[in-house]
């Protein structure tokens, strides 16, 4: 079966037509970046105006390349949410406009629900991800640690208390005149110096939670750029000529990463999950990637990461979430609204996973 994925949260427009909740036949992205490079990050109402501007060809495109039109689709899954408001209503209408006029179902996703379906999406069926497992999540706009105890069932273990990891990335990136997004450039930089050189704290939160703290680090960060009187880089400078800003890049990397390893670590020692899953755009960086294969081979359990392209926001996730939507028969209405907040896994929680 067909299903047309949707997914307009935040700055990437995105259409995708997947089958069975595997197989991709197509999977495009209208980024935004360059409308919102300017102002260092994502102005919202310039971001509904572009998804408005790109969503009808992106749409079509997404069925061109899969080499389907309409009459094909057996279900449309859109984000719901969370995000931007108006980003997120752009899709949903689109979506809904769609389901309405072919008379097929609508099937409403968690956009966190979709990065983390990446990672079942390219996993051999011959392989199924062991449960329990522990999920990782890490975007520009969450980080969050789910107790999955099967498939498709998320129990919120620990969140951030402030900065989401990525939002970090690029907040730092910004003050060190890197552009925007932050996570790629930093990550390139940073395989470049040393992480000792300028010595920054790891992020640590030590009430026994499982939550992070990313602004603590980032103020280290800037309180380093002051003292040291790091200059932003200029325009048209290398920044590989820039040995305090590669330092710093390594160090600031190094402690991100190091925090998600540590705490993620201990859940799934103290859970005994078998599998651990990291996905969301900053499940992109080649430092992360590297820790959490050694960390998986230290606890003898596979780690599953999206291919880089699943990872960062797109509509195929979406599309693999809905599927497991269409499956549940969980339909939605054309009344659907959007949520700013939806909030994976923060039901009641189970007396089995108090002691986490
Ligand atoms: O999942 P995503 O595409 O969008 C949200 O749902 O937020 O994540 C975007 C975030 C941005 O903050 C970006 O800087 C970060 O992911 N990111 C990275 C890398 N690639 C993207 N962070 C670190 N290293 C990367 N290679
Ligand atoms: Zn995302």
């Amino acid at each position: 079966m067909l299903i047309l994925g949707i997914e307009s949260s935040c700055d990437e427009t995105a259409a995708a037509v997947v089958e069975d909740g595997r197989r991709i036949l197509s999977n495009l992205i209208a980024s935004q970046v360059s409308v919102h490079r300017p102002y260092g990050g994502v102005v919202p109402e310039l971001a509904s105006r572009q998804h408005l501007a790109h969503i009808g060809p992106v749409v079509r495109r997404a069925l061109d390349e899969a080499g389907v039109d309409l009459s094909r689709i057996d279900a449309v899954a859109v984000t719901q949410g969370p995000g931007l408001i108006g980003s997120l209503l752009v899709g949903l209408c689109f979506g809904k406009s769609i389901a309405f006029a072919r008379g097929v179902p609508l099937l409403a996703v968690d956009h966190l629900e979709g990065h983390i379906r990446a990672a079942y999406m390219e996993r051999p069926e011959s392989e199924p991800i062991p449960h329990p497992a522990i999920s990782l999540v890490v975007s520009g706009g969450h980080t969050g640690l789910y107790l999955m105890s099967e498939e498709a069932r998320y129990h919120l273990l620990g969140k951030t208390r402030d900065d989401a990891a990525g939002e970090a990335y690029d907040k730092v990136a910004k003050r060190l005149g890197l552009g925007y997004p932050g996570g790629p450039v930093l990550d390139r930089l940073a395989g470049h110096g040393d992480p000792k050189a300028i010595p920054l704290p790891v992020a640590k939160i030590s009430d026994g939670s499982h939550d992070f703290s990313f602004s603590g680090l980032k103020t280290a960060v800037l309180r380093a750029v002051r003292e040291r009187n790091i200059e932003p880089l200029a325009e048209g400078e290398d920044p590989m000529a820039r040995r305090d800003i590669l330092d710093l890049a390594a160090g600031f990397q190094k402690a991100v990463v190091e925090a998600l390893v540590a705490t993620t670590g201990r859940v799934t020692r103290r859970s005994k999950a078998r599998a651990i899953l990291v996905s969301g755009g900053v499940a992109a960086n080649s430092w992360l990637r590297s820790e959490f294969g050694r960390l998986g081979a230290q606890l003898g359990v596979p780690v599953v990461l999206p291919s880089i392209s699943l990872s960062t926001d797109n509509a195929a996730m979406i599309a693999a979430a809905g599927y497991l939507k269409y499956l549940r028969k969980e339909f939605s209405g054309l009344d659907l609204n959007a949520e700013v907040e939806l909030r994976l896994g923060e039901g009641p929680v189970r007396r089995s996973q108090r002691h986490l």
